[in-house]
């Protein structure tokens, strides 16, 4: 009985505290919610390129802006896959196509090319709101065995390429006083893994020329993401360039158990509508290498020499 009285004289005491917690946080997340949910029809006619938007994550995000109302220009090198992913997203969303998708094939490679592809592109559709830099390569192998072509090949392609759409872009948004740009970089372009050499030095120089540029471009009304997804279930792997050049043709199984393209292009449309600056988009491992590298250096290093010993010894 006694104890009974205690609890009930608990309840009295937590109930009024315990609501009063509970609700501004059930306000809050309306609030929240209904934000959101505005700020998703700002897409709604925005004019968004996208680069590698024939496979993968590119594609996932070519439906997701497609899907709120965007007019999606369709970036890569392969015609007919942007052809297909174009006829895709007519037929998978039934809406009036008041704003068709459009084919731009560029190769990021080929630097001469892209102020064309950026013209051509204003010359359709007269602005670019938002460029979404998502088009690149992966790499396998070691520093000892990998060629400096391929070196080079990687780092055109991730970096100097992307650099350079996203200059020619950026001239157009300059002038307007307005845009946004957004870097798919990588969990490894904050922690770099052994025989991924090109591909983290690729992405840790994209980090870096975001940072610089976010500062220098914030007060002309230009905003930049950089999105830091762990694995995603795409061809990144099998597109991979071995340490002589060749595609690495295998699906690791990292990647196979990775997120879903659609659910990762969900939480990236949501950090392009909020304007975040950066977002890790990863399970806990990659978020707990992350922290590890920074405030655990030591732990790193030996975590490192651990895994690259132990593909050594698999491989000889
Ligand atoms: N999958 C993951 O686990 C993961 C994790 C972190 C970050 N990312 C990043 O996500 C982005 C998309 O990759 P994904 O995972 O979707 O792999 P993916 O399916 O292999 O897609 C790569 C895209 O890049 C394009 N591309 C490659 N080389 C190009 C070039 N020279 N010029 C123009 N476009 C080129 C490809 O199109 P074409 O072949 O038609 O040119 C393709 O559309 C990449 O930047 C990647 O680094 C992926």
């Amino acid at each position: 009985m006694n104890a009974l009285r205690d609890i009930l004289s608990n309840f009295s005491i937590f109930a009024p505290l315990s609501l009063a917690v509970t609700i501004p946080w059930i306000v809050f997340k309306i609030l929240g919610r209904t934000w959101l949910k505005k700020s998703y029809n700002t897409l709604n006619g925005k004019v968004i390129v996208i680069t590698g938007a024939s496979s993968g994550l590119g594609e996932a995000l070519a439906h997701e802006f497609y899907r709120y109302g965007a007019q999606v220009v369709l970036c890569a090198r392969r015609r007919q896959e942007l052809e297909r992913v174009r006829s895709d997203l007519l037929h998978t969303h039934c809406k009036d196509t008041t704003h068709p998708p459009i084919i731009i094939p560029l190769n990021l490679n080929n630097f001469d090319q892209l102020k064309e592809c950026v013209e051509k592109i204003l010359t359709i559709t007269s602005r670019i709101d938002i460029l979404i830099n998502c088009g690149g390569i992966s790499h396998r192998g070691t520093v000892c065995d990998t060629t400096l072509d391929v070196y080079q090949r990687i780092m055109s392609v991730n970096y100097i390429g992307t650099l350079a759409l996203t200059k020619a872009v950026l001239s157009d948004m300059v002038r307007k006083k307005s845009g946004h740009i957004v870097f798919i970089s990588s969990v490894q372009g904050l922690v770099a893994l052994p025989e991924r050499s090109a591909y983290s030095a690729s992405k840790h120089a994209l980090q870096a020329f975001a940072d610089s540029l976010r500062a220098e471009i914030a007060s002309k009304d230009i905003s930049v993401t950089v999105i830091s997804p762990g694995y995603i279930k795409t061809s990144l792997s099998l597109n991979a360039l071995t340490s002589n050049g060749d595609p690495h043709g295998i699906m690791d199984v990292t990647t196979e158990s990775g997120y879903s393209p659609e659910y990762a292009a969900k939480k990236i449309v949501t950090a392009v509508v909020q304007k975040k600056k950066e977002i890790i988009l990863s399970s806990l491992l990659p978020r707990l290498a992350v922290f590890i590298r920074k405030y655990l250096p030591f732990l790193y290093f030996y975590i490192m020499n651990k895994r690259a010993q132990k593909k050594t010894n698999l491989t000889s």
